[in-house]
This record gives structure tokens, sequence and C-alpha cells, in this order.
């Protein structure tokens, strides 16, 4: 299949005519990505159980694995839904459109495989311009996961999209490289809480102003969990190791390794790059903010270097941190305290 690009960055395109191509082919049942203040996503018309099994098709995703349904406007998020628990109206209000996807009972506008036959349906309203118009063009629900094959790191740039699903969509929207860098938290909203299924752009403390948060992610395996987050993901294409430690312990473990002849990276925080010698380095420039938006970017470039290993420091678990190590604990290989 030919992959139809939109760059949207040059000034020269006519924007609202290249969105109604891309509204019309999602409506034609067709695969069209797009970018969204987190990650790049991949959509399909979620009413269209032929269109949603192609995102499955293109990722190599597992089909126990369920979907994100995107729309423009909370009418549009009414639709597909049983129930609203008055919290989550509230929460709706200080976090959407943004980084925020709610679990909540469906109502079965969405196709079978959009939720993977479970009760629930995860919507979310993203925070981009180019997402929101591209949700009102087609005026249908839109199913996506991020753009990237199944177990790689999620896009950031519509470059990422292209290596990994060039020729098996049918376009691509180019709106420029994401804000947030990793992608929405997902919460279970239940009636009078939430669980945290998925850390991620809004934080536990930004949520617990309006609920109660009652389990956080990991430490209870007795909790409804997001199918997704059983299965590896966000790999690099070479080993990556987290060292828990200070500086001189980072240096250590790196100096070990190239003792043996590997070539090491580093991925790290610039305060850290400039106290630690590496042979390639990682920058993940210098708040929690800027790691969160760089870190795919980086996992994905390694593999243009001759790096062996990824040495990569540990973030604090506090703020958008919490989701950074969420995916970092994901993508490594090892830990090392
Ligand atoms: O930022 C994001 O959320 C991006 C952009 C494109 O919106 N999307 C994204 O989708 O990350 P995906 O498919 O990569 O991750 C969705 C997560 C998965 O872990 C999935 O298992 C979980 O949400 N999920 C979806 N529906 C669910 C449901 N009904 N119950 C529990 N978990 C669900
Ligand atoms: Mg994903």
């Amino acid at each position: 299949m030919k992959t139809k690009q939109w760059n949207l960055m040059n000034d020269k395109i006519n924007i609202e005519s290249a969105i109604q191509e891309a509204a019309l082919l999602l409506k034609k049942g067709e695969t069209v990505a797009f970018p969204t203040e987190t990650v790049y996503g991949l959509g399909a018309d979620a009413t269209n159980a032929e269109a949603v099994a192609k995102i499955f098709q293109a990722k190599g995703r597992p089909q126990d694995n369920p979907l994100i349904a995107h729309v423009a406007t909370m009418e549009q998020l009414r639709k597909l839904l049983d129930k609203l628990p008055g919290y989550v109206e509230d929460l709706i209000s200080a976090y959407s459109p943004g980084p925020l996807t709610y679990v909540l009972p469906s109502n079965g506008t969405c196709a079978p495989n959009v939720t993977a036959g479970l009760s629930t349906v995860a919507v979310r309203i993203p925070d981009h311009p180019i997402a929101l118009e591209l949700l009102t063009a087609c005026d249908v629900p839109v199913a996506a996961p991020s753009a990237n094959l199944s177990g790689k790191p999620s896009p950031t740039t519509a470059g990422h999209v292209a290596e990994d699903l060039d020729g098996k969509i049918a376009g691509i929207i180019d709106g420029g490289p994401t804000g947030v860098g990793v992608e929405s938290t997902v919460i279970a909203c239940r009636e009078d809480d939430v669980v945290i299924l998925r850390p991620g752009g809004v934080t536990k403390e930004q949520i617990e102003k309006f609920v109660p948060v009652a389990e956080t992610f990991e430490k209870n395996v007795d909790k409804p969990t997001a199918p997704g987050m059983k299965y590896k993901h966000y790999s690099p294409e070479v080993p990556l190791w987290l060292v828990d430690g200070d500086i001189s312990r980072i240096q250590g473990v790196i100096d070990e390794e190239k003792s043996k002849g590997k070539t090491v990276a580093l991925l790290a925080r610039d305060e850290v790059l400039e106290q630690v010698r590496a042979d390639i380095r990682l920058s993940l420039g210098s708040s929690l903010e800027d790691v969160a938006n760089k870190l795919y970017d980086n996992l994905r470039k390694v593999k243009e270097t001759d790096a062996d290993v990824i040495i990569s420091e540990v973030f604090p678990d506090s703020g958008i941190g919490q989701a950074v190590m969420n995916r970092l604990r994901k993508a490594m290989t090892t830990y090392i305290d």
C-alpha cells in the first residue's frame, strides 16, 4: 500500500483540505496516523470493526489489547458511554482535552475489537489542534493506539511513524514533534475512586485533587489492569541497563563495560552527561518534562549508533517522572543498584 503523507509543517500546504482528505480516508475505513500532544496515534473509525482490524494488522498488535477511542468534544464522548460518575465530569473539566484517558462502562457504540470484548471502553480528548480538527472533520470516534510497531518505542515524530508503518497504512499527517512525549495516563473510573492503570501525562497528584486514587498501578495485582501493560514495550534495539546510583556508580558501570571492549551509550540529563565519560551521549535535557519529551526519540536513534549497551540513570518517581520510570522499567533489560 502507498502511504500518503501530508506535511502540515510546510507553509504551502492547505491544512484544511489535507485534514478533510485524511478524515475521508478514516470514514472510508482506512487507517491514518496523526499527531496528539502525547505521541502519534494510528487512527481508524472506532465504530467499524473491519477498519479497526487494520490497526491490529499494521502494528502486529495482540488482539486482546484494547484501544483508546478519541473524540473532540464532551458531547461525542457521552455518546460512547453508559454512565458518567460525577467526579469524571470534574476531571474532564480540569484535564480534557489533555493526556488523561478514562476507562468507563461502554454503551456498545465502539466495535467489539476496540474494547477487546471488555464491558468498558477507554476514551480520551487529545489536546492537539490537528487531532481535534481531524476528529471534528470525521465526526466518528477514532480508535488509536500509538502509531508504532508493537513492542517498539511510541512515535513522537512523523518520521518515527514512517520508520515503522510506511507502506502498511493509508496516511500519515505530519504535525511536527509531539509535546508531552509519553502516552496519556489511563485511569479505571470506579464508583467513588479511580485506579491508575498506566501513569502518563497527568500525574497522580493532579488526579487526587478531584477523586481518591485507590491503588497505584503496580502495588496490587488484584485489580483491573490495562491489558497492554503486560506486554514488553518501548524496547530499543540495544540492551538497556538502569543504574540506580550516584555519578561515581554510573561511571563505574560504564568503565567496567568499556574495559570489556563494549561501546557504551549514556542516556541521562545534561547535568549527569557533563560529569560522566561515555562513548555516546544521549541527552534528555534538564527537567523531567524534557526527559519525557526526549525519551522515545533517543531510544529509537540509538540503533543508528554503534552502541552495544545503553546505560540510563534512574529518574525521580514523582510527577511526570512516574510515567518515565514506568516506561524505562518496561524497556530495560537489567537493573543495577
Ligand atoms: O497518549 C496516548 O494514550 C496514545 C495517543 C495516541 O492517544 N495512545 C496510546 O494507546 O498510548 P495504546 O493503545 O498504545 O495504549 C492504550 C492503553 C493500553 O495499555 C490498553 O491496554 C489500555 O490503554 N486500555 C484500553 N482500553 C482499555 C480498557 N477498556 N480497560 C483497560 N485498559 C484499557
Ligand atoms: Mg502503545
